[in-house]
């Protein structure tokens, strides 16, 4: 049984399941698309539901050190000029003159050899606000031709900003401009004193929040990996000035752990940490947790340490105070701030590759199959009756089951038997019961398993208790 076959096409694969079983479809797809927006249907939303209770579990609710709030997606603007985002979120993009494709200029010398001394390297051209006449003419320099025409006549680069800006009021043209969240950090650092005092937690201390943000990426793609619109789970963790170092290590080892105990492959896992030119403008570190995609190694979630910078800077714009009174040690700080950060639609992506196996059941015939982790299966368990004369019996045990289970449990009667396994093989529900016609006369119904394809017969009796241990955690 090989856990997963990285091919090229992989991809490909992932995006056809995704649609032939209700994970993932296009978005408005009967207008023609939107490009790259995605609709998750009705496996997806089991699945990102169950992977955001997962992350909401280890992350809040089993530690004392943890509060959630669920803040607003439209915030003040002047929360946006506070954290950076009005003043540099934004790309250089510039557009080829002869055949009009735009391009980031960061990226277009990305894979320019820079020799070690040079100042001069897309990092360095965000973090110093490199004027664009100057990255203009290090592209002519260096020749840095059109990827998509190969000719060298580019316009001089422009910043771009990522956020989507949109407009407060009903008098069109007359309201406040207001923009989508970029992330939702912000809507944690703003209430951080009105978290802190309601819940009268002490630092070391984080904020959780799943939440929506929106990005206007110049470049989106590959599936659900980089969307414009996308969801993130995230927490600031509130620590002491000077101990923030060993704060960082623990959450980027937590962060880790946890995919890792959601069945991730650990060889297929990695956390790099940022070289310091690569570092955002509020960060001291960073590190991300890094997957093998079909396309190749990328981000799946940052941990960053943020000092104290976010908190300083809405003291500064709010003229609140937003320090933090340590009244066993009778002092006054700013916290500084650990961020661990997770991507919610970027995690399922990562869920659905690794889970994914093809197997040859016997010569000639090879299954698809889903191996998901069973807190993360959409569905638990499926009922299937042999025959649609059995449903009555059948529907009994998924009453049963329903309510004794409170887990999301299917009821199947369309197909032979072999292809309704087939298709719960590929949407990745971890058990079958199967109701036959022995059922009527012994109350005893077969279980099998997805991973092994192993049967066994159960009393009815005994399957909520059985159940019950199969989905603890
Ligand atoms: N508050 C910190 C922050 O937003 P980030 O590295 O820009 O940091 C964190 O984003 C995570 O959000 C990423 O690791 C990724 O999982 C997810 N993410 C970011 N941009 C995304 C996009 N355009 N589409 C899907 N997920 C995205």
């Amino acid at each position: 049984m090989s856990k997963k076959k990285k091919e090229v096409t992989l991809m490909d694969k992932i995006v056809s399941l995704s649609k032939r079983r209700g994970f993932v479809y296009p978005g408005s797809e009967i207008y023609g698309g939107l490009a790259n927006s995605w609709d998750f249907g009705p496996l997806g939303v089991e699945l990102l539901n169950n992977l955001k209770a997962a992350w909401w579990k280890k992350f809040v609710t089993e530690r004392t050190d943890m509060v959630g709030v669920d803040a607003a997606i439209l915030m003040n603007p002047e929360t946006w000029v506070a954290s950076g985002h009005v003043g540099s979120f934004s790309d250089p993009l510039m557009d080829c003159k002869k055949c009009k494709s735009r391009e980031r200029a960061d990226k277009l010398v990305e894979g320019w050899q820079f020799d070690n001394e040079s100042e001069e390297t897309p990092a360095n051209w965000a973090a110093e606000k490199t004027p664009p006449q100057d990255m203009l003419d290090f592209i002519n320099e260096k020749n840095i031709t059109c990827p998509q025409c190969g000719k060298l006549d580019w316009t001089l680069p422009k910043a771009f900003n990522l956020m989507f800006k949109t407009q407060q009021g009903v008098v069109e043209g007359e309201g406040k401009d207001i923009y989508l969240r970029p992330e939702t950090a912000q809507g944690i650092f703003v209430n951080f004193k009105n978290v802190q005092t309601t819940s009268r937690k002490k630092v070391p201390f984080g904020i959780a929040q799943i939440g929506k943000a929106f990005r206007n990426e110049i470049t989106p793609g590959n599936f659900v990996f980089r969307t414009r619109e996308f969801e993130q789970m995230e927490i600031e963790y509130f620590c002491k000035p000077g101990t923030d170092k060993e704060h960082h290590e623990y959450w980027k080892n937590f962060v880790m752990d946890w995919y890792k105990g959601l069945n991730v492959t650990p060889e297929n896992l990695r956390l790099r940490d940022h070289d310091p030119d690569e570092l955002s403008h509020y960060s001291n570190g960073t590190a991300d947790v890094e997957y093998l995609y079909p396309f190749g190694w990328g981000e799946l979630s940052g941990i960053a340490s943020r000092t104290d910078f976010d908190l300083k800077q809405h003291m500064e714009h709010s003229s609140k105070d937003l320090q933090y009174f340590d009244e066993a040690n009778k002092e006054k700080y700013i916290p500084f701030v650990i961020e661990p950060s997770l991507g919610v639609q970027r995690s399922a992506l990562v869920f659905l590759c690794d889970a994914y196996d093809e197997e040859e059941v016997k010569e000639g015939d090879t299954r698809v199959v889903l191996r998901l982790h069973n807190q993360l299966a959409p569905i638990k368990v499926a009922v299937l009756p042999l025959s649609k004369k059995l449903s009555e019996g059948a529907e009994k045990v998924f009453t049963l089951l329903v309510r004794e289970l409170g887990l999301k449990i299917d009821f199947d009667v369309q197909g032979s038997i072999g292809k309704r396994y087939r298709r719960h093989d590929e949407a990745g529900t971890p058990y079958c019961v199967t109701f036959d016609f022995d059922s009527l006369e012994d109350d005893t119904v077969t279980i099998r398993e997805r991973d092994t394809m192993d049967q066994q017969r159960m009393k009815i009796d005994e399957l909520v208790a059985y159940f019950r241990e199969q989905f603890k955690y």
